[in-house]
């Protein structure tokens, strides 16, 4: 089943809350969280008062996309916050087994996600052990970039990989994702989409239910 996380990195945070009620009444699940620190990515985004304060706007599932250096210092105040999935980057964790073991044990689910130029090999010792990978479809850091075409074939690889070996993970991709390049990667294999800019700009609700209404027949078609 695909799945749609809007971004909220794009959003008017004048009035996030009524935003965040959009993209639920236009059929998003998901909500998308990036949480930037300024290290492992250049810009500084929100952190977990933010997260805490949208917590009660809606009930869709928090995808809490962590973009920081040293992941297991934020894992237990992103549960407390509300995230439902805490995504951390294979390439920020001194001892990715760990941090994973935390995130279970704050009884929440996991994600490990890679940047464009990291290899696949890096994360395979661990796509057992993990409810969702992330594979990034532009350098993480910042919101209305370009989908990175190498990715498809990236995002190919692991689906094949998954299913040859009974991995049942879900296989997020994030950047770049607009209505128009959005069957190339549900074609590769991706099945949770996140949209940032292309959901955000404009009319907000229009725009998530333009996306969920292609997921809705992409589903029926394969069900
Ligand atoms: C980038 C973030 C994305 C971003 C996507 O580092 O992880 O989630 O908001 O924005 P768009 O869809 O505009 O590329
Ligand atoms: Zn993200």
């Amino acid at each position: 089943m695909i799945k749609f996380a809007p971004s909220i990195l794009s959003a008017d945070f004048r009035i996030l809350g009524e935003q965040i009620e959009e993209t639920a009444r236009g059929g998003a699940e998901y909500v998308h969280i990036d949480v930037m620190d300024g290290n492992f990515v250049p810009q500084v985004s929100f952190g977990d008062p933010v997260i805490k304060t949208i917590r009660p706007c809606t009930s869709q599932v928090f995808d809490v996309h962590l973009m920081v250096l040293h992941p297991e210092r934020y894992i237990q105040r992103m549960a407390d916050a509300g995230a439902d999935i805490i995504t951390f980057h294979l390439e920020a964790a001194e001892d990715p087994a760990a941090v994973i073991e935390a995130i279970r044990g704050c009884g929440k689910k996991v994600g490990i996600s890679i940047k464009p130029g990291t290899s696949l090999d890096a994360v395979m010792p661990f796509v057992r052990d993990i409810d969702m990978l992330l594979i990034m479809t532009v350098e993480p850091g910042f919101g209305g970039q370009k989908y990175i075409p190498e990715s498809t074939d990236r995002i190919r690889k692991m689906r094949a990989y998954f299913e040859e070996n009974g991995i049942r993970a879900d296989i997020e991709v994030d950047g770049g994702i607009k209505r128009d390049n959005v069957d190339v990667v549900l074609e590769a294999g991706a099945n949770v989409i996140v949209a940032g800019s292309a959901v955000f700009a404009g009319d907000v609700y229009a725009n998530t239910k333009s996306f969920s209404e292609h997921f809705e027949e992409w589903n029926a078609e394969r069900a």
